[in-house]
């Protein structure tokens, strides 16, 4: 199948569905700017250990030097923009929305580029660099300031605050938990766009909604471990193949 038959594909499997399911991974941010973790070079697990760094071990350790290291990722991300993969599956959002239909976006990623890209409803299940919790207290607050000026930042009570993203070793929050598994049980189409899929539990979310009867597609420029399994798969970016998907639908 060419790439152009693969969007006409997909842009149909879109227009027949009622209830999308979009699980994104750090690959949707990559032509923003934002290094994904696992890819060769450019990966931030490739210049860092995530043992050292994402773990809650390594922040009582360290407690500056995490809080600095997810400072200075806020910091980028901060002069990062949406892309037009992220844009483009807002205004489908938007789309199926007025049309009675739904599109659920889960994300994977710790970035808020899908709502700075006007998505609502973003099911964040590992967390956001913008959240952060008091490690005594447990007060969280949404930060848009960069840099803090302190490491760690202080709250009010005098503890050590912390990134509100989920670190190796912990659970993932229970409410994102609770309504990701809940939404994918009635989807009828399930996307999973820029992941490499060996995160769990995220990565089993493409087994549930096929089990559930939705119709998969994987858009990467790269194959991953679930390529094998998914109805229709669409190698390239997704800033380039997601906008081709909208036009196709748009014109029809
Ligand atoms: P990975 O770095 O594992 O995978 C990124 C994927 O994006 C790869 O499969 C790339 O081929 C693909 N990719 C690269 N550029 C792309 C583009 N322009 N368009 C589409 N896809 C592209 O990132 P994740 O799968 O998101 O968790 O990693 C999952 C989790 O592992 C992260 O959320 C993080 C990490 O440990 C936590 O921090 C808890």
């Amino acid at each position: 199948m060419t790439i152009d038959d693969a969007v006409y594909a997909c842009a149909r499997l879109v227009a027949d569905a009622r209830h999308i399911v979009v699980m994104t991974g750090a690959g949707v941010s990559a032509e923003s700017g934002i290094p994904t973790f696992r890819d060769a070079l450019t990966g931030l697990w490739a210049h860092y250990d995530p043992e050292q760094l994402a773990t809650p071990e390594a922040f009582n350790a360290s407690p500056a030097l995490v809080t600095r290291w997810y400072d200075e990722r806020r910091a980028a991300c901060a002069h990062c923009e949406p892309n037009p993969g992220h844009r483009a599956l807002s205004e489908l959002q938007r789309r199926l929305r007025s049309d009675g239909r739904k599109l659920q976006l889960i994300t994977q990623n710790v970035d808020r580029l899908h709502q700075r890209a006007g998505a609502s409803d973003v099911i964040e299940l590992h967390g956001s660099l913008w959240d952060w919790r008091c490690t005594r207290c447990g007060e969280q607050h949404e930060e848009n300031e960069v840099p803090f000026p302190e490491y760690p930042p202080r709250c009010h009570c005098g503890g050590s605050r912390r990134p509100a993203v989920v670190w190796f070793g912990e659970s993932l929050p229970a409410a994102a938990v609770r309504a990701a598994w809940a939404t994918v049980q009635s989807c009828d189409l399930f996307l999973s766009i820029g992941t490499s899929g060996q995160v769990q539990p995220a990565a089993s979310l493409l087994h549930e909604a096929r089990g559930a009867g939705a119709k998969t597609v994987e858009i990467n420029p790269r194959p991953t471990s679930q390529s094998g399994i998914v109805d229709l798969a669409l190698r390239g970016p997704s800033g380039v193949l997601l906008p081709r998907v909208l036009e196709v639908l748009g014109s029809g």
